[in-house]
């Protein structure tokens, strides 16, 4: 009936009505946008890339490679090897007093992503509000999109050093809240939470019966502060999910490991996404994490150190240059303050890299609470941040001309 005189007379078709409605709804992400942009175009720094700038410790590659080269080729226990989690057990029972079972409170993902997205698709039913809180990393809308769930914004601010307060989180919670997805430090604002202002929020969500998921994948890179895991918490164990990773503290990016530590009920939906979905982290890279947790601290200190220095300098340099920059306590990112210029977040980052060849990442980005401030990642040389500050106030100079 399709073929006529071995003709084909199938209608063609348009393959994107196939694409579900979640996809669609989702927004592009900002930082894509930025990096297409740059492509072709010669001479440029990046302060872009939210990832180190070093390679992984080379005592954690030679375990991999041995790893290898002794034929560790196969699957893993879906919830990831007994002795990455025995390891990661001991590693938070030593760092915070945190007692996991790791037969049944840790689950090896494939980075932090992964972990996000089965958390969210762990708690969330449809039509349940999930509060993000921004300036925040840009897959957290998304997750809840695509999980049925509905995503309720909170916006932190510099007046309070983007931490969150309990007074911004209260009105945002109705009898539809399920859930907060927390990122302390930040991702783009740098900020920390003290614990004061944590305890506050803990009451909130007690009081409101709700779940946390706290991305807590900068833990390693505090300058100064100690980091509080929201889960140490009095109450607040079972009531959070804390995932966690190797990208940043070990500069593990592309080995892409993560896990997820939290209540056995809650660890055991997300292996149940997890077995069908992924099946098991490689198991090259949970060699790779067993090493780094063993024996990489020194290395992780001497990168967190040398951070700290790239820190100190690039605020100085914003300041010196007329751009407001508090002191971002976590992560490795600066987030400048351009409003004063009298150009947006992306008028600025474009005009910024078609001008000066200075990538950056416009705070917009990362939600609306991100208007006018630019996201500066100093997981790059001193060099290249001294170069870009020069050229950044170079700019800024001319825009007053
Ligand atoms: C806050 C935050 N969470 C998660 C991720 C992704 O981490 P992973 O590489 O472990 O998937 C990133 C990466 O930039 C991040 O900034």
């Amino acid at each position: 009936m399709f073929f006529y005189r071995g003709v084909c007379l199938r209608p063609p078709c348009d393959p994107s009505k196939f694409v579900a409605e979640a996809v669609k709804s989702i927004p592009p992400s900002g930082i894509r946008r930025f990096f297409d942009l740059v492509s072709g175009l010669e001479d440029i720094i990046s302060l872009g890339v939210g990832e180190p700038d070093f390679i992984t410790p080379w005592h954690i590659r030679e375990m991999c490679i041995h790893s290898l080269e002794k034929g560790q080729t196969s699957y893993t226990s879906n919830y990831g090897l007994p002795e990455l989690r025995d390891e990661l057990a001991r590693t938070y029972y030593k760092r915070y007093g945190l007692d996991y079972d790791p037969a049944s409170e840790i689950l090896v993902t494939t980075g932090v992503s992964e972990a996000l997205d089965i958390a969210v698709r762990a708690v969330v039913n449809p039509g349940e509000e999930v509060i993000v809180v921004q300036p925040s990393y840009v897959a957290y809308v998304p997750s809840v999109i695509l999980a049925g769930g509905k995503p309720v914004i909170v916006s932190t601010s510099r007046d309070d050093d983007f931490s969150l307060t309990a007074e911004a989180l209260k009105p945002a919670i109705t009898s539809k809240t399920k859930a907060i997805i927390l990122n302390f430090p930040n991702n783009p604002t740098g900020a920390i939470m003290e614990q004061e202002g944590m305890e506050d929020i803990a009451d909130l969500v007690v009081e409101n019966d709700l779940f946390v998921i706290s991305d807590e994948v900068y833990e390693c890179l505090t300058y100064g502060g100690t980091h509080v895991p929201f889960s140490s918490l009095e109450g607040l164990k079972d009531r959070t999910v804390m995932l966690n990773g190797f990208s940043k503290a070990y500069a593990m990016t592309g080995l892409r490991l993560g896990f997820a530590m939290g209540a056995p009920d809650i660890i055991h939906s997300m292996m149940m996404i997890h077995q069908y979905s992924m099946l098991c982290a490689p198991i090259t890279a949970q060699v790779g994490a067993i090493e780094a947790l063993r024996n990489g601290k020194e290395e992780m200190e001497r990168m967190v150190r040398e951070y700290d220095r790239r820190r100190r300098f690039i605020v100085k340099g914003f300041n010196s240059i007329g751009l407001e920059c508090g002191n971002p306590k976590g992560a490795f990112y600066a987030f400048p303050y351009i409003g004063g210029t009298g150009l947006s977040s992306s008028d600025f980052a474009e005009r910024l890299l078609e001008e000066k060849k200075v990538v950056t990442i416009p705070g917009d980005v990362f939600g609306e609470a991100g208007e006018g401030f630019l996201r500066c990642a100093y997981a790059a040389s001193l060099d290249d941040i001294r170069k870009s500050i020069e050229r950044m106030g170079d700019f800024v100079e001319e825009l007053k001309q």
